[in-house]
């Protein structure tokens, strides 16, 4: 199939590359022109865990353009995967979108099945299909379809090559576009979930707010264990073996950051305020997500009642482990924090940069100049090399002794057995 992939981000790459992977022909357009220019340089502009090597093996059927009338007039399937970031009430910014399909209108002159990829709305895909209608392309030519995507970052190709569902919206009179979706994706062995385009947009914002969810409940947990003095990685492991909770999620740590749970759940927030219901559950999670933070600072606050002369190693900057995305990062939340609190932060991460410079803040580039003469270490972001030290000989490089583990991610005996003290949020 002649497949066109609208923005090169994390999404639409990793879609592009999956789809020239299972054998289809296809072109991923992008408005940024450097980007564009890296990747047909062979450059992947994202740290993404086999990516590159995908894209390198199939450049016989990927290719990056920033043509968009070339690559929406060669395919039959569009996918839209621009970004639908917040705007400053938490609404979703769709003038991406906006502009994609002003732009993807006159191109239409041969039957297109437009998917939207992106996270989008309740009610945007009907919309589309009536701007469309409105901009006078007729009904023969298209149909909408909302496919969202549940991939993570840092498994993204995995994801999407072994989903546990694939979610179709079509519009009521829509008999043309299953087919096609079911054979683009005939490799990929996985459930359809065929509902309508509100009904897949919502199975989407319900997927990440539910997991959200999840997390800020572990973390209240956490709180309330630590009160008690209970290690709250036991009580993960306990509820977690109950098939109606489920073992994933349940880690609890410095909150959820990155693209899409922090947007999407603001973003439901608003649908819900949109019809004048009161979203109790969604502001919860976000109320406890963002006072997260605050528990660690007020931890190493009463471990060092003068925090402003320490030296605080943080270990991690990007949003999750396997990623270089800073995207609302809770790491980069509790350095600007401790930035504020005119503490010397030395910030060290795999992969990640700073997504900008702060006062006594500097990024190094090995574990070991981050430590030097550390009087406290943080892990703000569970990559495995963290969970792997050698704390016999961090203590060695370290002044003082503490190790905060804002992840729950490590092992606090081996840690203890090195003489050093280990302090977590509800680890007993
Ligand atoms: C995006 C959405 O933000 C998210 O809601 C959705 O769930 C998945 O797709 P992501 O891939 O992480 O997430 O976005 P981003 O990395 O910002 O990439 C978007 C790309 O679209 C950028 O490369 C941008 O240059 C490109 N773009 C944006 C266009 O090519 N044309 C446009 O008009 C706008
Ligand atoms: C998420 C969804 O998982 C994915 O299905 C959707 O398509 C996009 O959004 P992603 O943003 O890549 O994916 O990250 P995810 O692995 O879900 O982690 C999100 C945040 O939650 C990270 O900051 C992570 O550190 C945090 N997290 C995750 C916890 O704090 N505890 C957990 O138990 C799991």
């Amino acid at each position: 199939m002649n497949i066109c992939v609208i923005g090169a981000g994390y999404v639409g790459l990793t879609t592009a590359a999956v789809l020239a992977e299972l054998g289809h022909e296809v072109c991923c357009i992008d408005k940024d022109q450097n980007k564009i220019t890296e990747l047909n340089n062979g450059k992947i502009p994202i740290y993404e865990p086999g990516l590159s090597e995908f894209i390198a093996k199939n450049t016989n059927r990927l290719s990056f353009n920033t043509n968009l009338e070339e690559g929406v007039k060669k395919a039959s399937i569009i996918f839209i995967c621009v970004g639908t970031p917040s705007l400053a009430d938490g609404k979703t910014n769709l003038s991406y979108v906006d502009a994609v399909i002003n732009e993807i209108a006159p191109c239409i002159h041969s039957y297109k099945t437009i998917i939207t990829k992106s996270t989008v709305p309740i009610g945007t895909n009907e919309q589309i299909y009536e701007k469309l209608l409105a901009k006078k392309i007729s009904p023969e030519l298209f149909n909408i379809v909302s496919n969202p995507e549940f991939l993570r970052e840092g498994s993204a190709i995995y994801d999407m090559l072994h989903p546990d569902k694939i979610v179709v919206g079509l519009r009521q009179d829509d008999t043309q576009s299953l087919p096609i979706i079911q054979e683009m994706y005939s490799r990929i062995q996985a459930p359809y979930i065929v509902t309508s385009l509100n009904g897949a947009e919502m199975i989407k914002y319900a997927s990440n707010a539910f997991l959200a969810t999840k997390i800020s409940f572990i973390n209240e947990i956490a709180r309330i264990c630590e009160a008690f003095h209970i290690d709250v990685n036991d009580v993960s492991k306990g509820i977690g073996l109950d098939p109606r909770i489920g073992p994933h999620f349940l880690q609890a740590g410095l909150g959820y950051g990155g693209s899409c749970f922090p947007k999407d759940v603001k973003s439901l927030e608003q649908i819900a305020l949109s019809k004048q219901i009161h979203p109790l559950i969604l502001q919860a999670i976000q109320t406890v997500n963002d006072t997260q933070i605050d528990v660690y600072i007020h931890k190493l606050k009463t471990l060092f009642p003068d925090l402003h002369t320490k030296k605080i190693a943080v270990l991690g900057i990007a949003f999750k482990p396997n990623t270089d995305d800073t995207r609302d990062s809770p790491a980069e939340r509790l350095i600007s924090r401790l930035s504020q609190l005119t503490c010397d932060v030395c910030a060290y991460d795999p992969k990640a940069k700073l997504s900008r410079d702060q006062h006594h803040v500097r990024q190094v580039n090995s574990l070991d100049e981050a430590i030097k003469g550390a009087d406290c270490v943080v892990i703000a972001t569970d990559w495995d090399e963290f969970k792997q030290l050698d704390w016999a000989e961090m203590k060695k490089q370290m002044n003082g002794t503490i190790i905060v583990d804002g992840r729950n991610c490590l092992n606090r005996k081996e840690i203890e057995q090195c003489g050093l003290r280990y302090v977590g949020v509800g680890r007993g």
